[in-house]
């Protein structure tokens, strides 16, 4: 029903999720030779909803410039792209470069590519980077490996990437609903356990943890 009462995605959106639904045996092998560090799955793509979601939260913001952490083939990233104005930009991060590439082709696709900025390594040196640059971002969306969650969130707070009055989107809070299911916590089970617990501990932060999919949490920083 979500899917069917949703909008629709552009073109380009769809054609990206019909091309990654048949990339696990391509993840499969670039893992075997050495050319990704994970082995990446079809599934970790965010999809529709969660696109939706990201347009009508930077529609509704009025948000400019966005930070999109988590880049895989670029679904996110295209959808925030496409609705923000000719001068918007969304700079999106990826540890894989053979992802990041994929991704290009896909936003190839699409008038809004120009918005798109990829940079390539992990998030942490990456932030690192945009910190130095003096940049900071309307809307964050975040998405990778859950361990570094909560240590990321202390960064995009501490160098300001994350603005006063601007709003963080986080993704699979509920990882897997391992927390509801009573049973030990994986590495990323843990990780989004401990950001949740982090954000529920920071008066500087308004949040609500969303039940789409495995979970998604906005958090707005109000100082
Ligand atoms: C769940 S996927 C992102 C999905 C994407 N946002 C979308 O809309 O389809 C997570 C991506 O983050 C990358 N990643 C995971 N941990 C990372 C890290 N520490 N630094 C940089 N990239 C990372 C993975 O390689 C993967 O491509």
């Amino acid at each position: 029903m979500i899917t069917k009462y949703s909008s629709q995605p552009s073109e380009a959106l769809q054609n990206t999720s019909k091309k990654t639904a048949i990339t696990n045996s391509l993840w499969a092998d670039l893992k075997g030779k050495g050319k990704t560090s994970r082995l990446m799955e079809a599934e970790m793509i965010s999809g529709q909803a969660e696109g939706q979601l990201l347009q009508i939260l930077l529609k509704l913001s009025g948000g400019k410039h966005v930070l999109d952490i988590g880049t895989f083939t670029g679904y996110s990233s295209l959808a925030m792209a496409e609705v923000l104005p000719e001068d918007g930009t969304v700079v999106t991060l990826e540890r894989e470069k053979e992802a990041a590439e994929i991704a290009k082709s896909n936003w190839s696709l699409s008038p809004h590519s120009f918005k798109i900025e990829s940079r390539v390594g992990e998030a942490h040196d990456l932030l690192e980077q945009l910190a130095s640059e003096r940049k900071s971002f309307d809307l964050v969306f975040l998405d990778i490996d859950k361990p570094g969650y909560f240590a990321l969130y202390q960064m995009l707070m501490d160098t300001n990437l994350l603005k006063v009055e601007s709003l963080l989107v986080v993704d699979n809070v509920m990882y897997k609903g391992e927390e509801l299911s009573g049973k030990d916590l994986s590495l990323n089970g843990l990780g989004a356990q401990a950001l949740n617990q982090g954000l529920l501990d920071d008066h500087r932060v308004h949040q609500v943890m969303l039940p789409l999919r495995d979970g998604v949490t906005l958090v707005y920083r109000q100082c």
